[in-house]
């Protein structure tokens, strides 16, 4: 939709604040990195896979398998013994694989186990590595990225969701547990948004369009917007707020018919 009117602009400083983002070389993940990056903060991708040329510029990257206790602990003695210190991690890398889009009857145990340990206990080990170096600096900021997925139900996401919902609840438990050592942990649920994630699903999900006009904003969303709000999250912005979740879905969040309330658009 095209504006006739200003829209504002808000820009970020983190120099010398030092990041960590788990997932950071594709997606979602990546736009977090080149937002920090932009915003002159040390970045640090802790990935199964390096990013891709585009997504290489001002990161480090970092093996890592979140699956891995030994990996994670890794990423988090490298950082450290680069700067000693670590301001922020988001805890992005997760995975959906489109076997996993069945009724739980006919998700193989392999691959809803293999889920749990990245979804779920990757956010946890990359967590548990991080918090005692927070606690000593007296501060820090923790951002699981968890999903539209986590606040409502949806056939055939039965291992997805309630995984994506326990992101939410450990934002909500670490933030209440951190909060007086001066660490704020928040959730961030994205609706959808354009990365390999989503186009891996899509025909699932009922194709591009019928997807985007699920949303009340009548798209899905892009990276970009939601490393906008991890940025503001992880700022001094939003020093009051944390152990809460923020929905960046287009209104998704809202919407509460019984049926698909808009028009498909010609
Ligand atoms: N794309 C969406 O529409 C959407 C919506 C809601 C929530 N999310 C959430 O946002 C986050 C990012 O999603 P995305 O769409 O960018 O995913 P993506 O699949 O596009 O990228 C995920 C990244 O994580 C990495 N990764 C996978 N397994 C890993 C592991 N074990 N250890 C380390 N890295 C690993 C991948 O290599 C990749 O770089 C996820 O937590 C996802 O659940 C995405």
């Amino acid at each position: 939709m095209k504006r006739n009117r200003p829209s504002g602009n808000v820009t970020f400083d983190n120099h010398e604040r030092v990041v960590i983002v788990t997932g950071g070389s594709m997606g979602i993940g990546a736009a977090i990195s080149h937002a920090f990056v932009q915003s002159n903060a040390h970045v640090y991708i802790a990935d199964v896979k390096p990013p891709t040329e585009e997504h290489q510029s001002g990161v480090t990257y970092l093996h890592c398998d979140t699956a891995s206790q030994s990996d994670c602990k890794a990423v988090v003695d490298k950082v450290i013994a680069d700067h000693g210190a670590v301001d922020i991690l988001v805890n992005n890398a997760a995975i959906q694989p489109p076997e996993s889009y069945q009724p739980i009857d006919r998700v193989s145990s392999e691959i809803w186990q293999r889920m749990i340990d990245v979804n779920l206990c990757g956010y946890m080990r990359m967590a548990a590595e991080a918090l005692p170096f927070m606690k000593r600096q007296r501060s820090g900021v923790i951002i699981n990225l968890a999903s539209g997925q986590a606040h409502r139900t949806a056939r055939e996401v039965g291992v997805y969701g309630p995984i994506k919902s326990a992101n939410v609840m450990q934002a909500r438990q670490w933030g209440i547990e951190y909060a007086r050592d001066g660490i704020r942990v928040a959730s961030v649920s994205p609706g959808a948004i354009n990365t390999p994630m989503i186009q891996a699903s899509l025909a699932e999900q009922g194709g591009a369009a019928a997807l985007g006009n699920r949303h009340p904003i009548g798209r899905i969303g892009e990276a970009h917007e939601v490393a906008s709000a991890v940025l503001w999250l992880t700022s001094d912005a939003a020093s009051f707020v944390t152990a809460t979740d923020l929905e960046v879905d287009g209104g998704l969040g809202a919407l509460g018919a019984f049926a698909d309330p808009y028009p498909m658009p010609n």
